[in-house]
């Protein structure tokens, strides 16, 4: 479900409070377990963070890069992401992992599903900031029809339920110049991860 500005008017408070993470877990390239360089910059906020690295995806519980845990997640974060799950018909969801991915123009993120973690019965909250993009949002299989979606800053998509592991992605981020962001897109994934 698309929920349309829902943060908008919270987007410069959202970015202040991720300074603050972003000055303790910094972003970094993740390599997948390919061996690639992700073209999206990563880190993470709550109790558990996503990785990867030649190994695979998993859920870590510290930061790879300092061993420390995890900045614990802002309380506006949390809010947020129950405030639109709660919208999206999804209650009571509290997240334990945010994912911030950091898109400079060229950067993209192919066709996946969200499956690291461990019981598919929470939503997804998907929360975009900055510099618009593409989203594809397809079916179950990978070979389903993709739609395309334009998101923009304070744009919240949500998804959970039958159609939590609809693959989705991001086409390469057009170059632009946002007010709050500068040229980039910053987007934070919300999940109950264990
Ligand atoms: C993701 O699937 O992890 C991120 C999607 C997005 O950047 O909107
Ligand atoms: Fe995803």
């Amino acid at each position: 479900m698309m929920l349309r500005g829902f943060c908008a008017a919270e987007a410069a408070a959202l970015l202040r409070d991720l300074d603050g993470v972003a000055a303790v877990a910094p972003f970094r390239h993740m390599i997948t377990p390919g061996g690639y360089r992700m073209s999206v910059a990563m880190t993470n906020c709550g109790t558990l963070g996503w990785v990867s690295d030649g190994s695979g995806y998993r859920y870590s519980e510290t930061d790879p890069v300092s061993g420390a845990a995890w900045p614990a997640m802002p309380e506006g974060f949390a809010r947020l992401a129950m405030n639109a799950a709660q919208e999206a018909g999804f209650g009571g969801f509290a997240p334990d992992a945010c994912l911030i991915n950091r898109y400079e123009p060229g950067a993209k993120l192919s066709l996946h599903q969200d499956k690291d973690e461990r019981d598919f019965g929470a939503p997804i909250v998907s929360v975009s900031l900055g510099l618009p993009a593409t989203f594809l949002f397809g079916g179950r299989k990978r070979k389903d029809a993709v739609r395309r979606i334009r998101v923009a800053n304070g744009d919240v998509v949500v998804w959970g339920g039958p159609a939590r592991l609809t693959y989705h992605g991001i086409s390469p981020l057009t170059d632009g110049e946002h007010p709050l962001t500068g040229r980039r897109r910053i987007n934070l994934t919300f999940r109950k991860a264990w």
